[in-house]
């Protein structure tokens, strides 16, 4: 039996009475209207909106890696979420384009109405980068103090709370820890391995050291550069100098997440690790993608206001750029391309794992 609903109104569902009353610039209550603080507001309000669907997807998917055991179709629905999320990135960067019609004489007619207001105090940007897993500790500080105290105490008490909670990074590692398939049950895979990884970083070291192109100065960079990339290898298989490298900040995902992220990386072929391997692509595209966004938006605040402070008070552009590399969060994911060997060179795995890697119903 068919249940009829009472019929809705496009204007009601969508509360566009307030949605469209929300956008009052400053400019015009201090009797001065600015043509370009419309589309400033806009612009800002556009984005908010995208961060809560944002947000809406990132609370899905912590949800679903809350569980000790994820059903492997979650995998799949987590990718395609991020794959949202990815597509509404490239849509903030491209907006910036939009905002930039504005020129930095029009921005100046309004600019001084807003201090102390700035993206700063953003605190779904806030949440986004807390539920993502950016460390307080990693953190840019500026003028000594932390940036939740530019909130409001309703947002301050939202972001500390969001602060306590498990982040998708820590449960993307606990996710790769308990991966199965890494215990190889005798068999010496890492040992195999690392022999081919260590032969393939020595090579490195006679290209560099016979590079006619390189001056002493360049070459000796570069030569250290690859005894960093050998000790960090090495220290993928000893927990004492992996500790060591986390202790310093080297390094942020476990041991143990990392090697099982290796794993996945070299054998994504094999059916089962398919779906594993899109889940570390695509957090790899988020990641990137915000990389970019910081870039764009750095840029664009330093041709809109040169090196003038911030309206929320920062160093403006010197500021934004230093957290451009600081505030990565999956970097660890980007780094393991350091240990990649072509697949003509990879071990062969096993007969009986080989088996538990591919579909039931394979020939073999
Ligand atoms: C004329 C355009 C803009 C200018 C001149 C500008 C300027 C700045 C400056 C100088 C900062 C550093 C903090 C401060 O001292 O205020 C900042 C931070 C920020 N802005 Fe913008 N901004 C603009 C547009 C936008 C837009 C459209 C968004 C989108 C929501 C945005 C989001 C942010 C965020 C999230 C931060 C904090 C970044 C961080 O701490 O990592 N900004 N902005």
């Amino acid at each position: 039996m068919n249940k009829t609903y009472p019929p809705v109104y496009y204007s009601d569902y969508l509360q566009l009475n307030k949605l469209l009353s929300c956008q009052v610039p400053k400019s015009n209550e201090y009797l001065r209207p600015a043509h370009d603080e419309m589309l400033f507001i806009i612009v800002h309000q556009v984005y908010e909106l995208w961060f809560k669907q944002i947000i809406h997807e990132l609370d899905s998917i912590n949800k679903m890696f809350r569980d000790e055991i994820i059903d492997e179709r979650n995998i799949g629905t987590a990718v395609a979420r991020i794959q949202r999320i990815t597509e509404i990135q490239k849509l903030l960067i491209e907006q910036l384009h939009v905002l930039e019609t504005m020129t930095p004489l029009d921005f100046l007619e309004f600019r001084d109405y807003l201090i102390p207001a700035s993206g700063f105090q953003s605190f779904q940007f806030r949440l986004i980068e807390n539920k993502i897993g950016l460390k307080s500790e990693n953190r840019i500080q500026y003028n000594n103090f932390d940036y939740y105290n530019s909130l409001s105490e309703e947002h301050r008490k939202i972001i500390l709370e969001s602060m306590e909670n498990i982040s998708l990074f820590e449960l993307v590692e606990k996710w790769l820890e308990r991966t199965p398939f890494l215990s190889f049950a005798g068999y010496n895979f890492w040992d195999v391995y690392k022999h081919t990884v260590d032969s393939m970083i020595d090579d490195e070291k006679q290209i560099i050291l016979t590079n006619p192109a390189l001056s002493e100065k360049k070459r000796d960079v570069q030569l250290k550069q690859n005894e960093m990339n050998k000790e960090n290898f090495d220290a993928l298989f000893d927990d004492e100098k992996y500790a060591e490298l986390k202790k310093h900040g080297k390094v942020r995902l476990s041991q143990k997440a990392t090697l099982a992220a290796l794993f996945i990386n070299l054998y994504r072929d094999e059916p089962i690790l398919h779906l594993p391997f899109m889940l570390l692509s695509v957090l790899t595209d988020m990641d990137e993608l915000f990389t970019n966004w910081r870039y764009r938006h750095m840029l664009m605040v330093h041709r809109m206001i040169g090196s003038k402070v911030g309206t929320g008070g920062s160093s403006g552009h010197t500021y934004l750029m230093q957290t451009i590399e600081k505030h990565r969060v999956f970097i660890d994911l980007f780094n393991l391309s350091t240990y990649l060997i072509p697949r003509s060179s990879l071990p062969a795995l096993p007969g009986e794992l080989e088996k538990q890697l591919g579909f039931n119903y394979s020939h073999k």
